[in-house]
């Protein structure tokens, strides 16, 4: 297939918001009681975190993590993790219907995550809780004065403030399997007087408002309206969330997954603009698609799992080859958005559909999916710069007219480098690119790197953690992106 691509210089989509690489840690099953946290690990550091996933994140260099939730958040009281671990409350933790030690909170959180080089992003309880607690939750971590919620961080052992300042007003609330439900209007009304607390305590904030838990809901669109009609002038960013899988085994379709979350961020988009013109304001609402990811794999083993355990083994997708060439097609996707997606959190990071898995008490290892996130996160900073492709489609099942070919192009900071990253949708038909890089004379490519492999079912596992991993391309005149592959390539300026 001849698949022509025309990268220009002046064809910028935006500078890029660094926290489109971000991710998240929910209290739920392996995440963190034998994911990030396993005091009695070989590699436990002083306060018993592993290092050897410690050393996994710090590869896919992420910039903020979403914590503790989810859906965990809305029954969460955020004491409960902080102060001496001996006097914590051992609870009943209905999201997950686990047990919750709150062995770790907020204190150690925001330690690790400073371990890993990420900021914090912090969610608050909506569900059981509101603006009261939410703002008592500021002035723990933000504030500097002597007074009781900031003297008690200090108490706790933490002179500094811990300085979040991203935070999401809830989790989900649209979804009637969230602890604390609500309706749109009393979500946003709710969002709204929570936000002006927090801000009045932390002016320096920004705040997440809950969109939709994914297009797929039936008052998707209504709600976001409802929401920012209440709440647009206090809050910065709306979000959105969403998974993708194969559950029918039709793998060409599944490969123009992207093409479902570009059509509901610009829809997103659409909606905030709307809001924007009717309140007549200034402001523009930014996206934050702080729960995307491949998730299906584990559905049916989940429902079979005990109540009341300890960090049970829940959400542990074994993602495969066609599940990365779709991780790195979303990424494009967000990139391709990132005039207004500023945050994206990869959901999860260790083991609930996660691109590191643990053994508790053994090895650690890179899921299929941890490739392509750490190519576009390692080599994705600068502006993105819009590709015109010019490709053949196709229609599979309901994914109608999907262009074979995708791609968006980022130029670094300092303008020596040219990353682009490309996927080849179509099963079997290797395209052969002619490329015309205008305005960029002098670069040269250096690297192609490439998701690819006969097998689109073959995964890693503990006994085989290099089954799949990126194979590197020679360079040679003629650029081949195989038939079902995701790609980076790697301009160099002479
Ligand atoms: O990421 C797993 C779960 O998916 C989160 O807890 C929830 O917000 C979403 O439904």
């Amino acid at each position: 297939m001849k698949t022509k691509i025309k990268i220009k210089n002046d064809a910028v989509i935006s500078k890029i918001d660094e926290r489109i690489y971000s991710s998240f840690i929910e209290h739920l099953g392996r995440a963190v009681y034998g994911g990030i946290y396993e005091p009695d690990h070989e590699t436990a550091d002083d306060m018993g975190f592993r290092k050897d996933v410690m050393d996994l994140i710090k590869e896919l260099n992420i910039p903020m993590i979403r914590y503790p939730g989810g859906n965990f958040v809305s029954g969460y009281n955020w004491e409960d993790g902080t102060g001496e671990k001996s006097k914590r409350p051992r609870k009943l933790e209905l999201a997950w219907n686990s047990i919750e030690t709150n062995d770790v909170g907020i204190d150690e959180f925001q330690e690790w995550a400073k371990r890993v080089s990420s900021d914090v992003m912090m969610a608050v309880n909506l569900g059981t809780r509101g603006a009261d607690d939410a703002r008592n939750l500021v002035e723990y971590s933000n504030q500097k004065t002597a007074t009781y919620y900031a003297d008690m961080r200090r108490k706790n052992g933490f002179e500094e403030p811990f300085a979040i300042k991203t935070w999401c007003l809830g989790n989900e609330m649209d979804g009637d399997w969230q602890i604390g439900t609500k309706r749109a209007q009393e979500y946003g009304r709710l969002a709204c007087e929570t936000a002006k607390l927090m801000k009045m305590v932390d002016p320096s904030i920004e705040l997440v408002a809950c969109g939709s838990s994914g297009p797929q809901m039936p008052t998707f669109g209504q709600w976001e309206e409802t929401v920012l009609r209440e709440a647009y002038e206090h809050v910065d960013y709306i979000s959105l969330h969403s998974y993708y899988g194969n559950p029918d085994n039709n793998s060409q379709e599944y490969l123009g997954s992207a093409c479902i979350m570009d059509g509901f961020i610009k829809d997103v988009v659409g909606i905030c603009d709307k809001i924007k013109e009717e309140k007549k304001s200034d402001k523009d609402i930014m996206l934050s698609f702080d729960e995307w990811n491949v998730w299906f794999h584990s559905n049916e083993q989940d429902k079979k799992q005990e109540p009341w355990q300890i960090a049970p083994p829940l959400l542990e997708d074994m993602y495969n080859l066609e599940d990365a060439i779709v991780v790195g097609d979303l990424m494009i996707t967000l990139l391709k958005n990132s005039d207004r997606v500023k945050i994206a959190c990869l959901a999860q990071l260790v083991n609930v559909i996660a691109p590191i898995m643990t053994v508790t008490g053994g090895g650690v290892w890179k899921q299929t999916i941890f490739y392509p996130f750490k190519y576009t996160s390692q080599n994705g900073r600068g502006q993105a710069i819009k590709v015109e492709i010019e490709c053949g489609t196709f229609t599979e099942g309901k994914a109608e007219n999907i262009p074979a070919v995708d791609a968006v192009a980022v130029l670094s900071d300092d303008e020596n480098e040219l990353a682009v990253f490309a996927v080849n949708r179509l099963i079997g038909e290797d395209a052969e690119l002619d490329i015309d890089l205008e305005g960029f004379e002098g670069y040269k490519l250096a690297e192609h790197v490439a998701m690819e492999g006969e097998d689109l079912k073959a995964g890693n596992s503990i006994d085989k953690p290099d089954n799949v991993t990126p194979v590197t391309k020679e360079i040679n005149d003629k650029v081949i992106l195989k038939g079902g592959s995701w790609n980076f390539l790697r301009y160099k300026k002479a």
